[in-house]
């Protein structure tokens, strides 16, 4: 097959995908006990990278690594191919090809990624992509392939069907998208059954890619944990853990005389009990070569090898006397409850120093620094803060990575903004990504105005560029009304990650 026509027809939003970072991997596989090779000069290949919108930012934030992307579809391929020549960098390519016939001269990787190929390509796909992480992994190298579960799926399959029977399957995917839409209408008018009737309303403002290739495809396989942990045996891989968010964390008790064998086997019978419980659609797994280490459940003892960064805001004033809960959320609009004095003192620290992350020894000092300017008398009893830090880095409401470095730029006098954030923002098709690997929606303003900040302009000159700019737009405003609206996006863009230091 020489192209997919579906993803060039209707192209996947490529935008970069925070839980596949390997920074963030391999801090998650030392939650487990596993040591993951340096992400900064890692090789790293996508499977399935349509444009390559996770795999560019990621190369360009470690020069040192070397990026390889696989993609099937012309298309996405072409455009991925383009940007990286504007952009001007030789560590990363995408090969227009399909991941079950790749060249033998690739070479081994530390980090593979897959992430929505795995349940929507053709059985013999799914085996060569797992036959690719066996031939292709480092002795210490991680894959990460995210698939579509049994247990969330199986309610939902009912609605797939429908969609399927009635729509044309030899429209253009545009085309059928279209008539996707107006049969949800029906559906909705049709069915009572609350768990598809939300899916339904969540369909009708999702992306028309994820509409088109989750319901749509001709392809959308979910399979247990359990079978799946049996294909990466018979594929010599073994399970090393989740880099998804979970909100229940397997803990093994009576492990006393297990082998580390024996405990992964208990451990992954554990986590099909979880999906069943908790009716999961999802996963997001790690994986290495079955001659690597035998990884374990994850431990709260490991954190302090780690460093975290978070965003987090709370519309309440912070009771940092009382373990009252409060409730914090990021800018993607999830919820994080947070109760434990010494973890809401942490997520003020982490949040002030953001995008920067904080290593642990740092973190503890930075909480015990806020419980002291807020005058709160209550020790930090550091056994329980682990605990809780341990809960909301599974939940994903605070980031671990392995180092803490320091990233965030200010405007300053000439304000100069990352070359790739000023591509991005110019080029029709990309999103502007961030430091911490999340996308900035911009509007077409702030889009122009992160295009214009290339260190050759003053705050004053760009105040009144970005006046005539949007005069231009058809927008008369003052020009005090302009520099306050220019110096709120800047200080976004510095907040972001996204200025030169
Ligand atoms: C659902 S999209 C996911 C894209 C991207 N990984 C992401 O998560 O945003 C699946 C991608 O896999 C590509 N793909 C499907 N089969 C493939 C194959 N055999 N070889 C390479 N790429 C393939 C599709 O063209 C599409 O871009």
């Amino acid at each position: 097959m020489d192209t997919l026509a579906s993803y060039d027809e209707l192209p996947y939003d490529s935008l970069p995908l925070p839980e596949t970072q390997p920074d963030f991997l391999a801090a998650v596989a030392r939650l487990h006990g596993f040591d993951a090779p340096d992400p900064t000069r890692a090789r790293i290949l996508e499977l399935g990278c349509a444009q390559g919108g996770n795999l560019i930012p990621l190369a360009w934030r470690w020069p040192q690594s070397e990026c390889v992307g696989v993609e099937l579809s012309r298309v996405q391929a072409e455009r991925g191919t383009q940007f990286i020549q504007q952009l001007g960098i030789s560590n990363v390519r995408i090969q227009h090809g399909d991941l079950a016939d790749l060249p033998g001269d690739l070479g081994i990787f530390d980090y593979i990624i897959a992430h929505g190929v795995y349940s929507w390509v053709p059985p013999s796909v799914q085996q060569a992509l797992l036959d690719v992480c066996h031939r292709h992994l480092s002795p210490h190298g991680m894959a990460y392939i995210s698939f579509n579960v049994t247990a969330g799926w199986v309610p939902l399959q009912p609605l797939r069907n429908a969609l399927i029977e009635r729509t044309a399957t030899d429209l253009p995917a545009p085309a059928r998208y279209q008539q996707a839409l107006r049969v949800l209408n029906e559906l909705e008018a049709e069915w009572n059954d609350p768990v598809l009737r939300k899916e339904i309303a969540f369909l009708k403002t999702a992306a028309p890619s994820y509409l088109f290739h989750e319901y749509l495809a001709d392809f959308n396989t979910p399979v247990s944990f359990g079978e799946f942990a049996m294909q990466l045996e018979s594929h010599d891989l073994r399970y090393l853990g989740e880099a998804g968010p979970r909100h229940a964390v397997v803990e093994l008790e009576d492990t006393w005389g297990l082998t580390p064998e024996g405990m992964a086997g208990r451990w992954q019978d554990a986590e099909s009990a979880l999906d069943e419980a908790h009716a999961i659609r999802f996963r997001r797994a790690l994986i290495a070569r079955a001659d690597a280490p035998c990884a374990q459940p994850p431990q709260a003892g490991n954190l302090s090898h780690l460093a975290f960064y978070t965003d987090l805001q709370s519309d309440d004033e912070i009771d940092l006397e009382n373990a009252s809960e409060q409730r914090f959320i990021n800018p993607a609009g999830n919820t994080f409850p947070v109760a434990q004095p010494a973890m809401k003192a942490a997520v003020m620290a982490l949040s002030m120093a953001y995008p920067n992350a904080l290593a642990y020894p740092d973190l503890l000092m930075a909480v015990r620094q806020v419980m002291a300017e807020f005058g709160a008398s209550n020790p930090v009893d550091e056994a329980l803060f682990r605990n809780a830090l341990f809960q909301l880095v599974a939940a994903h409401g605070v980031m671990p990575c392995i180092r803490a470095g320091s990233a965030a730029g200010s405007p300053g006098e000439y304000p100069c903004a990352q070359t790739l954030a000023r591509l991005q923002a110019r080029s029709p098709g990309w999103m502007v990504s961030c430091l911490r690997h999340t996308t900035l929606d911009l509007d077409a303003a702030a889009c122009k105005l992160l295009g214009l900040l290339d260190g050759s302009h003053t705050v004053d000159e760009l105040d009144a560029l970005m006046q005539a700019t949007l005069a231009e737009m058809g927008v008369e405003q003052s020009l005090e009304h302009v520099s306050e609206r220019t110096n709120q996006q800047m200080w976004l863009f510095a907040r972001q990650g996204l200025l030169v230091k």
